[in-house]
């Protein structure tokens, strides 16, 4: 017997990304598009005045956001709403909020009918330049970040300029920001040259973001469902950050710095260049960090590396700096020792403080 095999190609995922000043610029320009609409906002991110009238004036439900989104029973919360509002087949979502609104509202609008549209608007500083684009959506399960999740694609979203953020929301937003800058050559030596990073102004910042969110989503479309494993690199910082975050309740971006740090000093070893380590003095000008309240031992943290999805055949690959703009995947095997000593070591005394 004979035994074809052929490949049927699947249109590729699109966003549509909008960059604009402000709510009223966007729609200027858009208010066509916004037709059967099922609003889903953080109560705190209305503060753009035509931006709330707009919201109020169609179906929408207010939430709280921040991680407790993330929980199953919220996420049976959201179906029942999104239910009760009786959707229609090409009903769109729109999730307003920061990445705990946008993770939960995009596994909810992926798995609601096999898949309603979804528009984010993000309105964090972390969610604009990273969660609510390249289609990862998750809700966190079992104890541990994002377990359960799918990729859903939003079918747009709008990238708006002119939010009041607070300093902490600024400063969560720069660990993904350099993060980025690590992984491109161009950004990093925008931010390296950067007279005084201890104060950016704020018209620069944005001008980085959009080139890291040009950056993040140049890197989704060579491998959008992470299966080339191209992908994996923007998890630069997290293995150790997602741990950190979830075990010691940090904000994203607080846990993402030290799962930086940390990374910065395992990659310094491996590949034996000092000038890597130095990065993490240039980070500190851009964000200093104080002490963790608690640094969890090496041996509590290892166990809840099996949570990590980024795996290889040889189990858990980290993403290692080689240098700015060039990352590489390491098997946590091969660099277990290294982990180990920097976490023990320099990490350790970095970070140590009193519970
Ligand atoms: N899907 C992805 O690709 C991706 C990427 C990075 C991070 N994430 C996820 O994103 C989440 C973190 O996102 P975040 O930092 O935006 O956190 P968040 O959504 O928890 O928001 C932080 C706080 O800011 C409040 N807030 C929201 N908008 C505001 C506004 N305009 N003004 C004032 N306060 C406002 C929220 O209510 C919350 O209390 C994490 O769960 C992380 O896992 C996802």
């Amino acid at each position: 017997m004979q035994h074809d095999s052929i490949s049927i190609p699947f249109p590729e995922p699109r966003t549509d990304l909008f960059f604009a000043m402000d709510w009223a610029e966007f729609l200027t320009h858009n208010d066509r598009r916004l037709d059967d609409r099922l609003v889903i906002a953080d109560r705190l991110a209305l503060s753009d005045r035509v931006l709330d009238q707009w919201v109020r004036s169609r179906p929408h439900l207010l939430i709280d956001g921040g991680e407790a989104v993330k929980e199953w029973d919220r996420l049976g919360a959201l179906l029942s709403d999104i239910v009760r509002y009786h959707p229609k087949r090409h009903t769109r979502l729109v999730a307003i909020g920061g990445g705990s609104v946008g993770d939960a509202l995009g596994f909810a609008a992926g798995i609601f009918w096999r898949g309603l549209s979804l528009w984010q608007i993000p309105s964090t500083p972390l969610a604009w330049i990273d969660s609510s684009h390249g289609g990862k959506t998750g809700i966190n399960f079992a104890g541990a970040k994002n377990q359960l999740g799918i990729y859903w694609m939003p079918e747009a979203t709008v990238l708006l300029q002119n939010w009041n953020w607070s300093d902490p929301l600024w400063n969560d937003l720069k660990a993904e920001l350099f993060k980025m800058a690590l992984l491109d050559r161009p950004l990093f030596d925008q931010i390296a040259a950067y007279p005084n990073l201890a104060s950016v102004d704020r018209t620069t910042i944005f001008q980085w973001m959009r080139l890291a969110v040009m950056k993040k989503l140049s890197l989704v479309a060579t491998d959008p469902f992470e299966i080339k494993r191209l992908r994996f690199q923007l998890n630069l910082g997290h293995t150790l950050g997602h741990i950190l975050e979830k075990r010691c309740s940090l904000s994203h971006g607080t846990a993402i710095s030290y799962g930086l740090h940390f990374i910065l000093e395992v990659s310094a070893r491996w590949f034996g260049d000092p000038a890597l380590s130095r990065l993490r003095t240039l980070y500190a000008s851009f964000r200093p960090l104080a002490k963790l309240a608690e640094v969890p031992s090496w041996e509590t943290i290892e166990p809840l590396l099996a949570h990590d999805k980024k795996r290889g055949p040889d189990g858990l690959v980290w993403v290692c700096l080689k240098t700015p703009g060039e990352s590489a995947l390491v098997s946590h095997q091969e660099l277990s020792p290294y982990l180990r000593e920097v976490y023990d070591g320099s990490f350790r005394d970095s970070f140590d403080g009193s519970c």
